[in-house]
């Protein structure tokens, strides 16, 4: 078992009956606990977290639609209701048993909720193991815009068991893969080093590679909480992934650690046109991104949807765009502005790239 401490919240890592969980849900008798779980969770992780924990038995279960597009206002409306008609108070407890999706949302749900309900995190794929119920950011997305409507408050725990793994479709190793590949390139060669040996599913199942990404996550946020300078280096690639995840998410919706490997491929593109990053080290960072994810064409009229959904970027200062960009692999620099000729080129190149793959 692993324990890290974050401000605010104990992380443990390894299998769940032998986490603090009972003990925590102890401190809760006498009020209601709510799962918060997607249509997958329900159906394949629920079982193994209920059956561990008898005090769970008699909990209320709040099912989600699963998926991106999901993750709306909408939806949040609906549960807010629920909680209100369950007659769930303040001191109730939150336990979001899920992918990002449902540790946003359910995050978000909680935070809101009476101004503020405790919430605990189960991860249960990849994605959410190594960032998402990690840092205290909980949101939504407002239409094409991710994660427009959000607060930051932490989970009070987060219990990381790697047996929820073992279900988790194989493409959805690859969402977690980008979020990890981020760390390592704006934080930590060794582990893009080791990351880019990475060869079979079993490769994501590594404990102690989890561990570090958590490790890294906790280390950045608690530092930084509300963003404003060094956490923004866990940006990377999202600028122009949150564009293209936005832009496909109305019509043919992408995965967000595809859109994230596209747009870590771009700014990358766009450090070493700046002569930041070594055409050598962007070759290499290249061939492991095209060969991981399936690249995308954009023709002119669709990157010029992108350009202007990323003037909604949360990041921006100024109505400028803001990105980070690569010094070299293991060391990023964040606050730099785009102009629009670089995000055409970049996402050119990218087409180009996808066009000669093809
Ligand atoms: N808050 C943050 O700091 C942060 C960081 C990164 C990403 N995110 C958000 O996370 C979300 C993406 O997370 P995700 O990739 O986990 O998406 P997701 O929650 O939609 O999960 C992907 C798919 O896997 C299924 N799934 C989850 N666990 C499973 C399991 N154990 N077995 C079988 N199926 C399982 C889900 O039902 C879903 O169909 C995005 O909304 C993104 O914006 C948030």
């Amino acid at each position: 078992m692993t324990h890290i401490s974050s401000e605010g919240t104990e992380i443990e890592i390894g299998p769940l009956p032998e986490t603090s969980l009972s003990k925590v849900l102890a401190s809760y008798k006498g009020n209601k606990i709510i799962i918060v779980v997607d249509e997958n969770t329900h159906d394949l992780c629920l079982e193994y977290l209920i059956t561990s924990f008898p005090a769970l038995e008699k909990s209320e279960i709040i099912l989600l639609p699963n998926g991106e597009e999901n993750k709306v206002m909408e939806v949040c409306m609906q549960v807010w209701n629920a909680f209100s008609e369950y007659g769930f108070g303040r001191k109730d407890l939150v336990l979001n048993l899920g992918g990002g999706m449902v540790t946003d949302m359910g995050g978000f749900i909680a935070s809101v909720f009476k101004r503020g309900m405790d919430f605990i995190h189960i991860p249960t794929s990849l994605l959410a193991m190594v960032d998402a119920a990690v840092g205290g950011k909980n949101g939504i997305d407002l239409g094409p815009h991710k994660n427009q409507l959000g607060t930051i408050v932490k989970a009070k725990n987060v219990f990381i068991d790697l047996a929820f793994l073992q279900t988790l479709p194989e493409k959805e190793f690859y969402n977690g893969y980008a979020e990890m590949l981020k760390y390592g390139l704006v934080y930590d060669v060794a582990l893009f080093d080791e990351l880019s040996k990475f060869k079979t599913e079993d490769d994501f199942n590594r404990h102690d590679i989890i561990e570090k990404c958590v490790q890294i996550k906790v280390d950045i946020s608690d530092r930084d909480l509300f963003e404003k300078g060094e956490r923004k280096l866990l940006n990377f690639g999202h600028t122009f992934g949150h564009a293209i995840e936005g832009y496909r998410l109305q019509t043919d919706p992408i995965s967000h650690g595809h859109a994230v490997g596209i747009g870590m491929c771009a700014e990358s593109y766009v450090s070493m046109k700046r002569g930041l990053l070594s055409q050598d080290e962007f070759h290499r960072l290249q061939a492991l991104l095209v060969k991981t994810y399936p690249f995308l064409t954009f023709s002119a009229d669709c990157i010029q949807e992108i350009i202007s959904l990323m003037y909604n970027d949360k990041k921006n200062e100024g109505g400028k765009i803001f990105s980070v960009l690569l010094e070299s692999i293991g060391k990023g620099i964040y606050h730099n502005e785009l102009s629009e000729k670089e995000i055409r080129e970049s996402l050119q190149h990218i087409s180009l790239l996808a066009e000669s793959l093809n």
